[in-house]
């Protein structure tokens, strides 16, 4: 299903373009479909340094975002997705990076399969990425929202993102106003993104489901 609609988004992309290209196994798919267009398009840009590997792996220009003015396309997946495009990313730690670049996009194309669509969003737990020296007091800040926020921990150390940063998972929030909780979570200090894309959500949803590709806008 991933692969589906890693190929069914191929069709967003505007021949000649830089294309914004977002983390994850969905996002691999869709690279190995850019490779296979790549004459088509002039480069990418990347929301992760594993993205940014990939996409070189296959000889596609991967440009600086400070080097590029707009893109037409951001392309990505998502942990989980409301049929209002509103989403919780950050399941791969690339959050920072993926709302920078989707900012950047005059539409964003959701690419996933269809267990990631939910009526409300929250059982997937909410990554926060902070600033190391403020982890704790953010997560005591996080735990009076309601939720239980967990330091994402690998191999016993925890998890660093390619911005140097720690990463928060939120468990056990039910998210009824996911703007509203963007925004309040972004005010708190020491965070640096929420994997809430609410505020500017998804454009177009491509759900992988056994019955093909379904398009949500
Ligand atoms: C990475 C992300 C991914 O888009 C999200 O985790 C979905 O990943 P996958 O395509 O592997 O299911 O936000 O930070």
């Amino acid at each position: 299903m991933k692969q589906a609609v890693a190929r069914a988004a191929i069709e967003y992309v505007t021949p000649g373009e830089i294309i914004g290209v977002g983390t994850g196994s969905t996002a691999n798919f869709f690279i190995d479909e850019l490779g296979a267009i790549k004459d088509r398009i002039k480069g990418a840009v990347a929301s992760s340094e594993a993205t940014a590997e990939r996409l070189r792996g296959h000889g596609i220009e991967v440009f600086d975002l400070n080097d590029v003015q707009s893109l037409s396309v951001y392309i990505d997946g998502a942990d989980e997705i409301t049929l209002h495009g509103e989403m919780i990313k950050g399941g791969g730690a690339a959050l920072t990076r993926e709302k920078i670049v989707a900012s950047v996009a005059r539409q964003f194309v959701c690419i996933a399969d269809g267990s990631k669509l939910v009526k409300t969003l929250g059982a997937f737990p909410l990554p926060v990425e902070v600033i190391p020296m403020a982890q704790a007091a953010v997560a005591r800040r996080l735990q009076t929202l309601g939720g239980e926020p967990r330091l994402r921990v690998k191999d016993g150390q925890p998890v660093v993102t390619d911005n140097g940063c720690f990463i928060i998972d939120v468990h056990g929030l039910r998210i009824a106003d996911p703007a509203g909780l963007e925004a309040q979570i972004n005010d708190i200090v020491g965070v640096v993104t929420v994997g809430l894309f609410a505020r500017r959500g998804a454009n177009v949803g491509l759900l992988g489901t056994v019955d093909g590709v379904k398009r949500m806008t």
